[in-house]
């Protein structure tokens, strides 16, 4: 259709129709689907449901095609259903989870899994996925930072937006999804790291920090946006008109369709700003929320407002529009079952070709924080090693949102280790479950299985296991519901059961390596006081278990780099690299001074930083050289560092650049992520990596609130993460 068609399609529908396409209903209303939220009956009626225009969890070519044949013809004007999901990482193969893929450093990886993730749900009769999130995260108990890409604004912008691309293309293509940024805005700083919780961000920071990698998935050219949960400045972001139309559309240009989180309007009831779903619902509304996600407010309400004068009709036309639109963008008018198709389902969904991508983004999202001694690679064949530890045979490796995932389509780490290395000497041992017995209350997906390992029994095997192995591989991390929606944890280490274990193994066995599979940065104190070696494998997809394999046996090599830091201890949370220096800055020693921005009893650093990570080599790097000291805004410094593979195997290093505004107008961070590149190097080789620096990039909001440059010195890092001091100085001349 033609924008004048569908203006006299909007000109021809009735009011009970023109809300009816401001309605999102879940999956159980159809007999199916998962439930991503609170659940009821919302109290509607059979005309409710034939009027809505979307579902949320439906999925499958043949459920999604009967149920947009029927709908569509009994629909008065025939509109299609608009079909939309969480599809996180991964619809049927899963990838690994956003955290870990924003460990790849590397966008075109990133929207390669993005499309396979389209390809295989819009065969499904998919139309859009709630993906990318964009929020920003430094609180680790947040149980969300997993689905996010970390701590860095600029990192999240270019993985946000190569999400986009990978989702959606050309919508006018076949095996493409529309993408839905969330959770707008701010949802990643929750007051105490408590999900739904308040965010107390200023203006600035807001602007500085979080809005803009929802900014880069706009330009990329989203298709809808989703409401956030949270209050911001005390008002809900799905009631702020101010955030949803002086923010979203007219500052920041996004015109697409507006969506609310899973009940989300009803939600301004108990957030105290409404007094009922009417108010609800008025409010929402009028703050351009386009469609009501699971909450009866708009379905029940909004008639009743515009014919008692309280809503301006126009409202509803302008958000029917949208969604019109929206439907428009994805061809359903011409194609109401869009790419919905039962042969293209079994010819795609985990085919070989999407199972390798999932494998080497996973090979690439491992980060190797420790590895005295070379306990890693294993030698295949030249050693005994134990495989101990709950996650040595588990399948639950995808992350709490991976819920149209089959976990029988995992390949665990122990069958990966039998096939691949079935002529080494290597033995299996679980040892300890996953969760104490007081673990998390309730699954947030998939209902939790319960654990029945005599517990005795399994330390003592696996004990006995170590005492005759030359390594220990420890499997251990915290259960895939542990992160994700709802599971905020007020503590980061392992659980009491693991941590047996691993006291008790490191009693008779030092050389230990831990292999890692969380959803967020953990406590690991004592895991880096007891192993040789750490690896974090996130929660790394249905090809975790054969990335891992290659890894640890050397046949691929690490290469991630933390998106997000591990702290020394939560009581360090919120925390990021990107701090201000306060007036007080503190370095070194805490216990060998007293006045500075510090702790009296820990370090104030991470134990693992931002943009950290090892191979199996060793890189150096040269010091920074510029081609010019003075800036202007309109040239560029172009700074230079001869990269050199020192060690004694290929390796993948990622070269990143700070920038540090020394005086601004206001307090500015001590250094900005503003470039990174990746290089593979044999032994011996060297290759010289060159930014180029331009004054663009070294704007911000001043002391007016305008978003600018000012003249004076920038010092830049150029290093293997976010601690090197390998820097040079330049001026910004006005
Ligand atoms: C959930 C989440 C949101 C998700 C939506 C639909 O509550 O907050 O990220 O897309 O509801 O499941």
């Amino acid at each position: 259709m033609n924008q004048q068609q569908l203006k006299e399609l909007l000109a021809q529908m009735s009011l009970e129709e023109k809300i009816g396409q401001l309605v999102q209903l879940p999956a159980y209303f159809q007999n199916g689907g998962t439930i991503t939220g609170p659940a009821g009956d919302l109290g509607l009626t059979q005309e409710d449901l034939s009027l809505a225009g979307s579902y949320l969890s439906v999925i499958g070519a043949e459920k999604t095609r009967t149920l947009q044949e029927e709908y569509t013809a009994a629909h008065p004007h025939h509109i299609p259903l608009i079909f939309m999901d969480d599809i996180i990482n991964g619809y049927r193969t899963v990838f690994p989870v956003p955290l870990a893929q924003g460990c790849t450093f590397n966008p075109d990886l990133v929207q390669q899994g993005a499309s396979v993730a389209a390809k295989e749900a819009a065969a499904s009769g998919v139309h859009v996925t709630f993906s990318p999130m964009a929020d920003l995260v430094r609180d680790a108990r947040w149980g969300r930072v997993m689905e996010s890409t970390g701590e860095d604004a600029y990192l999240n912008g270019l993985m946000a937006a190569a999400m986009v691309r990978g989702y959606q293309g050309d919508l006018k293509e076949k095996g493409t999804i529309a993408g839905c940024l969330k959770h707008f805005a701010g949802y990643g700083a929750p007051e105490g790291g408590r999900d739904y919780a308040n965010v107390e961000l200023s203006l600035r920071t807001l602007k500085e920090d979080y809005l803009p990698a929802y900014k880069a998935a706009i330009d990329a050219g989203v298709a809808m946006v989703m409401t956030s949960f949270n209050t911001l400045d005390r008002v809900p972001s799905t009631a702020n008109k101010w955030l949803m139309r002086d923010i979203l559309r007219d500052e920041m240009g996004f015109d697409g369709a507006l969506i609310s989180d899973w009940g989300a309007v009803g939600e301004l009831v108990p957030h105290g700003v409404a007094q009922d779903f009417a108010q609800a619902a008025q409010l929402a509304i009028e703050a351009g929320v386009d469609m009501d996600m699971v909450s009866p407010s708009y379905a029940k309400h909004l008639k009743t407002l515009v014919e008692e004068g309280k809503v301006d009709e126009k409202l509803i036309d302008e958000s029917c529009m949208r969604m019109l639109e929206l439907k428009n963008k994805l061809g359903l008018f011409e194609n109401p079952f869009r790419d919905a198709a039962k042969e293209d389902e079994d010819a795609l969904l985990l085919c070989e070709e999407h199972r390798k991508a999932a494998q080497d983004c996973a090979e690439k999202s491992f980060v190797l924080l420790k590895n005295e001694e070379n306990m890693l690679p294993l030698r295949s064949g030249q050693e005994k090693v134990a495989f101990i530890g709950p996650f040595v045979n588990n399948k639950f490796l995808c992350g709490s949102w991976a819920i149209f995932s089959d976990d029988q389509d995992t390949v665990a780490l122990k069958d990966a280790l039998e096939k691949q290395e079935s002529d080494s000497c290597i033995s299996f041992a679980a040892g300890s479950r996953v969760m104490d017995g007081d673990g998390v209350v309730q699954g947030f997906q998939k209902q939790i299985p319960e654990e029945t390992l005599d517990e005795e029994f399994a330390l003592s095997q696996a004990i006995e296991m170590a005492r005759g192995a030359d390594k220990v591989v420890l499997a251990l991390g915290e259960h895939r519901e542990f992160s994700g929606e709802a599971s905020s944890r007020g503590s980061l280490t392992l659980p009491r059961c693991q941590q047996r274990l691993l006291d008790e193994v490191a009693k008779v066995n030092q050389n230990i390596t831990v292999v890692l599979f969380c959803g967020r940065p953990m406590d690991l104190r004592d895991v880096h006081n007891k192993a040789k070696a750490i690896l974090v494998a996130w929660f790394p997809g249905t090809e975790g278990g054969p990335a891992l394999a290659r890894t640890l046996y050397g046949h691929c090599a690490p290469q991630g780099k933390l998106s997000m830091a591990f702290p020394f201890s939560v009581s360090q949370l919120p925390l990021h690299y990107n701090q201000l220096s306060t007036g007080r800055p503190f370095h070194g020693d805490y216990k060998a001074a007293r006045f500075g921005s510090k702790y009296q009893d820990m370090p104030r650093f991470p134990l693992y930083p931002f943009g950290f990570g090892l191979s199996y080599t060793t890189f150096s790097c040269s010091p920074v050289t510029l081609d010019k000291a003075v800036l202007t805004k309109d040239s560029s410094i172009k700074a230079r560092v001869s990269v050199k593979n020192t060690g004694n195997a290929e390796g993948t290093e990622t070269v990143q650049l700070y920038i540090r505004d020394m005086v601004g107008s206001v307090a500015r961070p001590v250094r900005e992520l503003k470039g990174f590149r990746q290089v593979t190097l044999q032994p011996g080789e060297e290759k010289e990596v060159c930014f180029e620096i331009t004054e663009d990039m070294l704007r911000f909001w001043d002391i007016h609130m305008n978003y600018v440059s000012e003249p004076g010195e920038f010092q830049l890092f150029i290093g293997t993460d976010s601690t090197t001091e390998n820097k040079a100085s330049f001026t910004l001349e006005a």
